[in-house]
């Protein structure tokens, strides 16, 4: 439990469908926070997911705004699912660097799990999701890199990868429009 002084980041990490935008609302309830899932803005603006590499640009201005808001006060909920390393550290450490502290939620899946919330999901709510088939799923799988117990327990964060000044410069980089 965060400091009640504290203005936290909360960061969802997990596959698609784990049920991370499921929590993502509850913890926004809970803690009086701004939600930012970026799948409710790039299907109404661009009616896919991905859409040449905008999901990207979104990303990096929906990241701004969550600074702007966590150095306002507010609490904010990334749904952004990040599934590489170096995205919750970039992200961690700017976090921090407006005085705010950050938690990782890991909303952890097995593979029948998923595709039965997937198949509910496109039943229940077809406008807000998109297609993903079998090889897409396991795919996904492969490349996803599940935190480890420190990262999960908001232990030092560590370098970027070599050649990088620092997290801002590799953020602006794989948010094209963050800075
Ligand atoms: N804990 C849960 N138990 C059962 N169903 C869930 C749970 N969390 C989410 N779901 C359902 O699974 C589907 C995918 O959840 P969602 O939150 O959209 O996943 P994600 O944001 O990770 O892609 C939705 O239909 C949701 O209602
Ligand atoms: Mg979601």
């Amino acid at each position: 439990m965060n400091d009640p002084g504290v203005t936290v980041l909360l960061l969802t990490v997990g596959l698609p469908g784990a049920g991370k935008t499921t929590r993502a609302r509850q913890l926004a309830k809970e803690r009086n926070a701004l939600r930012l899932t970026p799948d409710e803005w790039m299907i109404p603006l661009f009616g896919e997911p991905e859409a040449d590499g905008k999901r990207d640009v979104l990303e990096g201005r929906l990241l701004w705004l969550a600074l702007e808001a966590l150095r306002l006060g507010t609490n904010v909920v990334l749904d952004f699912g990040c599934w590489s390393r170096d995205e919750r550290s970039a992200i961690r450490w700017l976090a921090k660097s407006v005085g705010a502290s950050c938690d990782l939620v890991y909303v952890p899946v097995d593979h029948e799990t998923q595709r039965a919330r997937i198949a509910h999901r496109q039943s229940t709510d077809p406008d807000q999701t998109f297609l993903m088939s079998e090889t897409d799923l396991l795919r996904w799988r492969t490349m996803f890199e599940e935190p480890d117990a420190a990262e999960l327990d908001g232990q030092e964060i560590g370098s970027p990868p070599p050649d990088w000044p620092g997290w801002t410069e590799w953020a602006a980089d794989r948010w094209p429009s963050f800075t």
